[in-house]
């Protein structure tokens, strides 16, 4: 419910603000509820009007004769609207959760590639934020109507895999893999570092391993693809913990012989520079360098990928929009190949976005993958569930399965770790304070819902008791106010790509439930106060709207 739209529809036809056109811009919510809900400020409009702004104000004021106005106050050129509460409540609380939201995006496609994490190493904490970041835009624009195309661009090309061969070879046994899973490769895999520091031969090793990769060579096939199945496996059963899944898991190897065009592409339009016997696009004259394109041995660039991905992906999806979420330290290379798209005359280039995040660490500090394999999202997930049921248990909680509800809590903490702040910001997670009921957590969101849901389901059956007056208090209209805010929360999250809105509407909404819950009665004895059991429904469905969107389970109990 718009409420700035309640208000211009009935001052929209007032004589002297016929010719204001930005009128409902013009319009502001109320700084302090308590002078108000809505106002309209005049100084803006003396100029144009050629009168005072409290002469104005005078007449809006005097020419509105609306019922659903309890009153209408002109303070020094600031025209304050106060609305009658039952008529607001009517219409926030009982038509609550059926807006039409979803049809915002109907007929758009959007895809969006994200997670895409490198299949030699393990999924760890630096791989969370694409991956929860991702997933909780792909359901906003899902959920405001999109058709969303969830893509894991997997980085299954580079010398990487040469490594892992060259390690096997030296060290290990190809029939192991499958037996031993990503486990016995990654071991490999970090042996492998340590060791190429001192001996260095280790690294042209891995580099011809790759080489016979790229050729097709029989050997180096068989052993690369038993190590692409075993780490797909894995990660999909880390996105399945997550609750998080794809429409495809297409990776840049895909892509490695669909370059062609691109090349082709760039030498008809005169693009393509050799530098340094590597051919490059000049972006100098946008301040953005060079787009290397292909090295001068011939090999194909991570750039040169995502250009052929891009040209793929909207041959196939025909997208609206493409959003491609990788950390921050990316920025360079997505605004140059961005740059080469649009310079290759491909329109759709204006319609790709990199969405980029901070770091994400643990208290002990910044954790990499290549000589160790701390801080793993798997082990982060295991250590927060088990944390998770230590406190339920110590909490007294009734539940009868406490694994199911220690995993909801503990998953859903480390997810909101990610999500609670603005993605752009580095943060530090630190589980102890992530799993405190009483914080600015989701165990404590979870809470609340299971709170809601017990009121309802403790009101079944009672007499329904009460008049609107129970609601039109001050502080229970904040809430009422605050809930409304909800489709405009989602629909600011979408456009700035920022999970952390929902979040912390979430917390808002919680802050503001609780309060009404210490301070007014619900349930009395035998009966329920029919309005206020009214807002509990809604403040129950505007949070499992917002824990649906952030992937979090709305636990129905606690
Ligand atoms: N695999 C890359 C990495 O881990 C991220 C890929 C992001 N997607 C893309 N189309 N470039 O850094």
């Amino acid at each position: 419910m718009d409420l700035k739209k309640l208000v211009y529809d009935q001052i929209k036809d007032v004589e002297i603000l016929s010719c204001v056109d930005n009128l409902y811009q013009l319009l502001t919510v109320t700084q302090d509820s308590k002078n108000g809900d809505i106002t309209l400020p005049c100084f803006s409009l003396a100029k144009i009007l050629h009168k005072s702004p409290v002469a104005i104000g005078d007449e809006v004021v005097g020419a509105i004769h609306s019922d659903i106005f309890q009153n209408i106050v002109n303070v020094n050129g600031y025209v304050n609207f106060f609305f009658k509460k039952d008529m607001l409540f009517g219409k926030i609380i009982e038509n609550f959760g059926k807006s039409d939201i979803s049809k915002t995006g109907a007929g758009k496609t959007l895809f969006i590639d994200f997670s895409s994490l490198n299949l030699a190493k393990y999924m760890h904490i630096g791989h969370l934020s694409t991956t929860v970041i991702g997933s909780v835009i792909a359901n906003t624009y899902e959920h405001i109507g999109y058709d969303v195309k969830r893509l894991n661009y997997v980085g299954d090309y580079g010398t990487p895999f040469g490594k892992m061969i060259a390690a096997i070879k030296h060290w290990g046994d190809e029939s192991e893999i499958e037996k031993k899973g990503v486990d016995y490769i990654q071991d490999l895999y970090v042996k492998f570092n340590v060791e190429a520091d001192n001996q260095p031969s280790l690294m042209d090793e891995a580099r011809d391993w790759f080489k016979r990769i790229e050729d097709g060579e029989p050997e180096a096939t068989r052993i690369y693809n038993k190590i692409i199945t075993v780490s797909i496996a894995e990660a999909k059963r880390l996105c399945d913990i997550l609750g998080i899944n794809f429409d495809s898991w297409r990776g840049e190897a895909y892509y490695n012989d669909k370059m062609g065009p691109i090349i082709d592409t760039l030498n008809e339009k005169g693009l393509l520079v050799t530098s340094e016997g590597a051919k490059i696009v000049d972006l100098e004259p946008y301040g953005l360098g060079a787009c290397m394109i292909q090295k001068s041995d011939g090999a194909s660039l991570y750039a040169t990928r995502d250009l052929a991905t891009a040209v793929d992906r909207y041959n196939t999806y025909h997208f609206d929009l493409g959003l491609y979420v990788t950390s921050v330290q990316q920025n360079l290379h997505f605004a140059r190949w961005f740059k080469v798209l649009e310079l290759m005359g491909y329109d759709y280039a204006k319609n790709l976005r990199h969405i980029a995040y901070g770091t994400y660490s643990l208290p002990t500090g910044k954790i990499g993958s290549r000589f160790g394999k701390q801080a793993l999202v798997k082990d982060m997930l295991d250590l927060s569930i088990t944390k998770a049921k230590d406190v339920v248990i110590s909490r007294g909680t009734k539940v009868d399965d406490i694994d199911a509800l220690a995993r909801s809590i503990g998953i859903g903490a480390v997810k909101f770790g990610v999500l609670k702040t603005e993605r752009i910001k580095d943060c530090v997670f630190d589980l102890e304070s992530s799993l405190n009921f009483d914080g600015e957590t989701s165990p404590y969101i979870q809470y609340t819902y299971a709170r809601c849901n017990s009121i309802i389901n403790k009101s079944n059956g009672l007499e329904k008791v009460g008049d609107i007056s129970d609601v039109d208090n001050f502080d229970t209209f904040e809430l009422v106010k605050y809930v409304n805010d909800l489709d405009k929360t989602i629909l600011d999250s979408a456009n700035d790509f920022e999970p952390c809105y929902i979040s912390r509407f979430l917390l808002g909404l919680c802050g503001l439930f609780n309060k009404f819950y210490n301070n007014y009665r619900i349930i009395d004895g035998d009966k329920v106060n029919k309005y206020r059991l009214q807002l509990v429904g809604a403040v129950k469905l505007a949070l499992a709207t917002g824990l649906k969107l952030l992937g979090i389970d709305a636990t129905e109990v606690m």
